[in-house]
């Protein structure tokens, strides 16, 4: 059998099955918690479960409620990440953030003080996703808020994208843990900028609201090594989607990065909203949301559909 043969025969197999998948894995969603720490995030249902997968011609095979609008969240640390590789370089990016994963809680603030020089591990974490914020090249929040903004939209491929400006302000109000970390890293240098303007901007792309189709767009591009098969055009340099996907892989699913890596095993990052964006290398862009979360801050019932998914059709890149 041909190999698009055998493409053909998995998108067709994939739409057979997928509302079957989502249903079972459906079931999960009563082992979870939706976020309440970030109180406009209590508002999203418990039960639901959608995903879209996308391939290189933009064809999509949807399950569940995939039309459900979540904020990007942590996934969007991702996207900043890569956009401050292409405004900074390497070297200066990482003189701020460490490439290790922490074993702490993503918002943990442990290893600021105990380990010199007192930069946050990795840029996924709160601590590095903040210290990235204020890497992004702009005269003042508003101008680094519009551009990645833009970069989202460009992305994405969706000029629509706006910031959630109820979940924006829900989360400024209450980020007192997040300060106290922008705070931690401007006494350790880390940070050149005042911390309330980059708290801003992190709080903003963090609010960003998407369904699982632009996620599984923004995937598309990281799957295809930053360019657009759509599109026929290059987005991101090869060696920053490089990076991204390392830190997918090592650290994107937080402390749980090692348990997904054995049962999916592709890069992914998720988000408290539920939302996880992951993609199989070279063919498809994936989004999924399920808002209620287990221990580790992970969609229980996205993390499980996933799973079966990487099983049935042999996706894992180990
Ligand atoms: O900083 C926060 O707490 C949120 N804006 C983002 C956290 C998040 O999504 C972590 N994820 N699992």
């Amino acid at each position: 059998m041909g190999y698009n043969q055998q493409q053909e025969d998995t998108w067709k197999h994939l739409n057979e099955h997928i509302s079957e998948w989502v249903e079972e894995s459906k079931q999960h969603t009563s082992k979870g918690l939706v976020a309440s720490y970030i109180p406009e995030l209590a508002n999203a249902p418990q039960d639901i479960l959608g995903i879209c997968i996308m391939d290189a011609s933009g064809n999509t095979v949807v399950g569940g409620e995939f039309e459900f609008r979540f904020t990007l969240q942590s996934i969007s640390k991702v996207f900043t990440l890569i956009l401050a590789l292409m405004d900074n370089g390497e070297d200066k990016v990482f003189s701020k953030v460490g490439m290790e994963p922490t074993g702490d809680n993503f918002n943990s603030m442990l290893k600021l003080e105990l380990v010199e020089p007192g930069i946050p591990f990795n840029p996924l974490i709160n601590a590095g996703a903040i210290a990235i914020s204020s890497l992004i090249v702009g005269n003042g929040p508003k101008e680094q808020i519009e551009r990645i903004l833009l970069f989202f939209r460009e992305i994405a491929d969706n000029p629509t994208l706006e910031i959630n400006q109820d979940v924006f302000q829900s989360e400024s109000d209450t980020a007192h843990r997040n300060r106290s970390l922008a705070y931690f890293l401007k006494h350790n240098g880390v940070l050149d900028q005042a911390v309330d303007d980059v708290l801003n901007v992190y709080f903003s792309h963090c609010s960003v609201d998407v369904t699982c189709k632009d996620l599984a767009r923004m995937a598309l591009v990281l799957a295809h090594d930053g360019i657009d098969p759509i599109r026929n055009q290059r987005m991101i340099p090869r060696r920053f989607v490089q990076i991204a996907k390392t830190f997918m892989t090592t650290c994107g699913m937080y402390n749980a990065s090692g348990e997904f890596a054995m049962h999916v095993g592709l890069p992914a990052k998720s988000g408290v909203s539920g939302g996880i964006l992951t993609m199989v290398p070279g063919r498809y862009g994936i989004g999924a949301v399920g808002p209620a979360l287990n221990r580790k801050g992970n969609s229980t019932a996205g993390v499980d559909l996933l799973s079966t998914l990487s099983q049935a059709y042999d996706w894992s890149l180990f």
